[in-house]
């Protein structure tokens, strides 16, 4: 495994592995030399090899190429039968999703919510009344850290059989100073059993817990003058998350902990506009990695997006097991040249889905983007919203063997087939985990 703040690998495999005949490669690799993340026309190219082969080695890809030309390699030739050759004829290969936005630390999923949202109460209704994230506190505090990591451990190598290689894990139902560190020392140590590539992100400003109900000032100092300071001095979390939004907290209380999450050398990422519209401009000179949800925009913020390498993550799940009719206008985005990412947003209130596929097939049906555009942004564009983008996200030498084999012909069959995984197998860091 590989997890940014450093700890050891499990297990990685010594083998070379030899990836042919391949179907359909999706390189995902840069057409153009424009550092950042992929955005406008860009988000569309594939960089597609035809009958083509990927050598990995020591966790890393070492060739990319058609097999013909792999099969004339004389080292390839001379050492065969110390490589593992796996047959990937009538197969997709891409880059293993990379999904930059989930909330794996709970217990329990939320059954009631779900039947009073069918029976027609809203998310923010359902708040008011103690359900929603409040009510998945409990539990989470009363749990030992070992069974939280249990929990996210499964969730993880659910997300590899259906071709995720890295994670972006979110604490946040736990905020007490313990709880929200025990939680992120879970997923530190689900992380460490798992070979894919986890990132840790601090979530205390998840909502006000209701000991705080009309002092929420007092939550936000535990956050930045506690949570924050100890998650980075333990090295806990490698980002400081806010849900900035009405119910929530408010862009102001946003802004202060991101100056704490700056002084104490933690990089940020937002909720921003789930419910409502907040400004987007003063939180700008934080340099977030991310804005997420993004359903409520400002027009005057977009052209301000589009020059800057801040990614937009669309978390289409979350509208549509709210049953919301409105989408993300991915396409204003994308159009405007906002680099744009897709995650699952995993989590019991909005959206309970591991699969990256199933997020494109929304993201292609309710958002009109298109199968190449939502490749692109579920895999490179998400490692840019990790800052991940050196070592994930395109099938090129040197990057990191994370590879997700798909048993379709073309590529735009992962979000056509919705609902079924036809992940055959997933590469993590050169670690092989079957898929489907
Ligand atoms: O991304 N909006 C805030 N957080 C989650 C929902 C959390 C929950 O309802 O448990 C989201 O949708
Ligand atoms: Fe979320």
């Amino acid at each position: 495994m590989s997890v940014i703040s450093a700890r050891k690998p499990v297990r990685r495999t010594q083998s070379p592995l030899f990836l042919a005949n391949i179907g359909q490669l999706v390189t995902l690799r840069a057409a153009s030399d424009k550092p950042g993340p992929r955005r406008g026309l860009h988000l569309s190219e594939l960089g597609i090899i035809r009958d083509a082969a990927v050598l990995c080695m020591g966790g890393k890809i070492v060739s990319v190429g058609t097999t013909k030309d792999a099969l004339r390699d004389l080292w390839l030739k001379k050492s065969r039968r110390k490589i593992t050759e796996i047959d990937c004829a009538g197969k997709v290969v891409i880059p293993g999703f990379v999904d930059s936005h989930t909330h794996p630390v709970f217990v329990s999923p939320r059954l009631v919510d779900f039947e009073k949202r069918i029976e027609g109460a809203s998310y923010e209704e359902i708040a008011t009344a103690g359900g929603g994230i409040r009510s998945s506190l409990e539990a989470v505090r009363k749990a030992a850290k070992s069974a939280l990591a249990a929990k996210v451990l499964t969730v993880l190598n659910d997300m590899a059989a259906h071709g995720t290689t890295t994670v972006e894990a979110k604490s946040g139902y736990g905020l007490t100073v313990e709880s929200e560190l025990k939680s992120l020392k879970a997923i530190g140590e689900a992380a460490s059993r798992w070979p894919g590539t986890v990132v840790a992100t601090l979530l205390g400003a998840h909502t006000v817990p209701k000991e705080f109900r009309g002092c929420s000032q007092k939550y936000v100092e535990i956050v930045c003058k506690e949570m924050i300071p100890q998650a980075s001095k333990r090295k806990l979390a490698q980002f400081v998350d806010v849900f900035c939004d009405k119910g929530a907290f408010t862009g102001e209380e946003t802004e202060q902990i991101f100056v704490a999450a700056e002084k104490y050398g933690l990089p940020v990422r937002a909720h921003m506009g789930q419910l409502s519209e907040t400004p987007l401009w003063p939180l700008l000179r934080f340099s977030p990695a991310s804005f997420d949800h993004m359903d409520h925009v400002n027009e005057d913020d977009i052209p301000r997006l589009a020059r800057r390498d801040i990614v937009a993550t669309l978390v289409p799940g979350a509208n549509y097991f709210l049953g919301l009719k409105e989408y993300p206008n991915a396409r204003r985005l994308i159009d405007a040249g906002v680099p744009v990412a897709l995650a699952t947003d995993y989590n019991p209130g909005t959206s309970p889905t591991i699969s990256m596929p199933m997020a494109m097939s929304l993201a292609c049906t309710q958002m009109k983007m298109s199968p190449a555009e939502a490749i692109v942004a579920a895999t490179v564009n998400g490692a840019w919203a990790l800052r991940l983008a050196d070592r994930k996200g395109s099938i090129d030498p040197g990057k990191d063997a994370d590879l997700a084999v798909f048993a379709v012909n073309d590529y735009r069959e992962i979000p056509y087939w919705f609902g079924a995984n036809h992940c055959a197998m997933t590469l993590l860091n050169g670690v092989v985990a079957s898929g489907n």
